[in-house]
């Protein structure tokens, strides 16, 4: 039988393990992820989130080694996103608690999920129930990253149950952050800041205002994915601020397809423009590289410039992928530029400088265009957008 693992005297996870996992919704998640839910032994014992549908009996096995199922009275429910909810109805079937509790957005969500009626109580930031002698209190984090999520705060212990905020992508049997690889986590934690939260950067930033003006001082962190927060759970914290800040480093990403080789030869140019004046450049063909590591490479990014071949009078079909997924993610603070190749019709590729600007990025110069393969003088222009754009981003970060 799968085990529990122990937090504290009182509280136990009891999530799942999805080693496996390598899309999460376009997300590559090359180490896969773990789905945490947290049982709090108290005299009414509760039950905080569950897991994906496909991992309850691994839910299950892990409750039942510590306590009978039948004795969980209260289930809270931070987060309706179904890794999280998936298992819930289930869970609801085989426990019967007396109280589910869920935000306002929690019960819209779930009852859309699920279409029934689940009995859920609602509950807002400030209040608090009482499990027997301990006491949980919620805090609503609309937006991070949907609108129902809710933060759960055991307070004599003084562990905040903070659903997907604070988490990672990664799978790992170890549960907590002293006993995971300082080599593996920081890129997925990163990654997963880069490709999750970073759309609401704005608001994690007052939210963590909020909750310094509110005095709490959590011992643990216990996020939905990845480990427990219980060495250095301000780590966590100082970095989101430091993500959310978007501050632009001295670095460049260019994102290209290629179709004969043209665009890359140009993306090659740019790039030894960029580092000629010291900027520190990666170069991603979206043939080898999936969006979600376009993202992280962006994050400390000062610029964005983006390349295309054209392919029947339209940009390559991975270039309109990652545009769009970019575009979702909402990043500031971003300098850019497009480039490309094409046979008879250049056209195409102003679509790349007009998705850009809506996604306000600065247009640092016009798009350079080569027909077919690109001549000295279209290879020199190339290398002088890079320049460009590296003295651009040393002005702007000064
Ligand atoms: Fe891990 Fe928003 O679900």
């Amino acid at each position: 039988m799968m085990q529990a693992v122990k937090i504290s005297d009182k509280v136990y996870w009891v999530g799942a393990i999805d080693w496996n996992l390598r899309d999460f919704h376009g997300y590559a998640t090359r180490r896969g992820t773990t789905y945490n839910a947290y049982l709090v032994l108290g005299e009414k014992p509760t039950l905080v989130d569950t897991v994906k549908k496909e991992f309850y009996d691994e839910m299950m096995q892990r409750i039942k080694s510590v306590i009978d199922p039948k004795k969980i009275q209260i289930i809270i429910s931070n987060h309706s996103e179904l890794d999280h909810s998936g298992a819930l109805a289930q869970t609801l079937e085989a426990t019967e608690p007396d109280e589910v509790y869920v935000s306002a957005m929690g019960q819209k969500n779930l009852t859309a999920h699920f279409h029934r009626d689940l009995k859920l109580k609602i509950v807002k930031t400030g209040d608090k129930i009482d499990i027997g002698g301990d006491i949980i209190s919620f805090l609503e984090a609309r937006m991070l990253h949907w609108p129902d999520s809710m933060f759960s705060y055991l307070e004599n212990e003084k562990i905040l149950f903070s659903n997907d905020v604070f988490g990672m992508h990664l799978a790992t049997d170890k549960l907590f952050d002293d006993e995971n690889d300082e080599h593996v986590w920081p890129t997925e934690a990163e990654k997963y800041y880069a490709n999750i939260v970073l759309p609401y950067s704005d608001i994690v930033l007052r939210f963590l205002e909020q909750v310094k003006k509110m005095g709490l001082t959590p011992k643990v962190i216990a996020p939905d994915h990845g480990f427990v927060w219980r060495k250095n759970p301000t780590k966590i914290v100082n970095l989101y601020t430091q993500w959310a800040t978007q501050k632009p480093t001295n670095k460049a990403v260019i994102v290209y397809d290629t179709m004969w080789g043209s665009s890359e030869k140009m993306a090659r140019q740019i790039a030894d423009g960029l580092s000629s004046g010291g900027t520190r450049v990666r170069i991603l063909s979206m043939h080898h590289n999936d969006r979600s590591e376009v993202a992280l490479a962006l994050l400390d990014s000062a610029a964005l410039i983006v390349g295309t071949p054209v392919l029947n009078s339209q940009i390559f079909p991975a270039m309109a992928d990652v545009l769009c997924y970019l575009k979702g993610l909402k990043k500031k603070n971003l300098l850019g530029a497009a480039f490309g190749s094409y046979g008879w019709n250049g056209a195409p590729i102003d679509v790349l400088t007009k998705t850009l600007e809506e996604m306000g990025v600065q247009i640092v110069c016009p798009a350079v265009k080569s027909m077919f393969v690109p001549d000295e003088q279209t290879s020199e222009k190339c290398r002088e957008m890079g320049v460009q754009i590296s003295r651009a981003i040393k002005e702007k970060i000064q």
